[in-house]
């Protein structure tokens, strides 16, 4: 996937040099070894390295994290990027009811602390959607998060997501969910 940018944003593909802050940035945005231990992050971070480049080859949708980076400093301050969701959509009041689940293109993001709350995340997730209508032709895209994470919710709602919630207990790890369609002008 090629780089996009912002006014503020640079949004590019992990290389192998940013190993360490993308070890680091999964310990501050997430809680220390949440993603598993130094060697397990090791693993997640070369694999979307790797994605990158194989992806391109195998003519498969970009999926994988990017680096946010700084235009005026290189500094990278976050993270952002498509993943595939394989969920019990058919839960949730606008889709079609099934107990099966099914699978949809998401966005990821997270940003060291330091640089929350300067809009940071909803830039470049904005300039994600952009591409993913426009350039990937995606009919529609989601986010998931807890229900009790405000400030993703906060991202979903600036980038004009709708938000419905599971209205079920379980999966207990399916709770609030973004949606935006790329709706065809009337
Ligand atoms: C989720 C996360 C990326 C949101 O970060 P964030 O900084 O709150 O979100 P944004 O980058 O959109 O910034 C919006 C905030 O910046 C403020 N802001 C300041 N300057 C701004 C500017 N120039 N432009 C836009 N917003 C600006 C906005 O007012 C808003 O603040 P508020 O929410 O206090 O009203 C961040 O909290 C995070 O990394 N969390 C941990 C990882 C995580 O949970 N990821 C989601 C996985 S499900």
């Amino acid at each position: 996937m090629r780089t996009l940018e912002t006014d503020r944003l640079i949004i590019r593909a992990f290389t192998l040099q940013d190993a360490d802050t993308y070890a680091r940035l999964l310990d501050a945005a997430f809680g220390a070894d949440s993603y598993g231990p130094p060697e397990e992050k090791r693993v997640v971070f070369e694999y979307q390295v790797a994605a990158d480049a194989g992806l391109a080859l195998l003519h498969q949708p970009p999926y994988g994290d990017r680096a946010i980076v700084l235009r005026s400093s290189g500094e990278i301050v976050g993270s952002v990027g498509f993943a595939p969701c394989l969920m019990p959509f058919g839960q949730l009041p606008s889709f079609e009811p099934t107990t099966k689940f099914t699978s949809e293109v998401g966005l990821f993001w997270a940003l060291f602390p330091e640089h929350w709350r300067k809009g940071y995340a909803t830039e470049a997730a904005a300039a994600m959607v952009s591409y993913a209508f426009n350039q990937l032709r995606l009919r529609r895209i989601v986010a998931t998060t807890e229900n009790d994470n405000a400030r993703s919710v906060g991202v979903m709602r600036r980038l004009g997501m709708r938000l419905e919630r599971n209205p079920l207990a379980e999966p207990a790890w399916f709770q609030t969910v973004g949606i935006l369609d790329d709706l065809p002008l009337a």
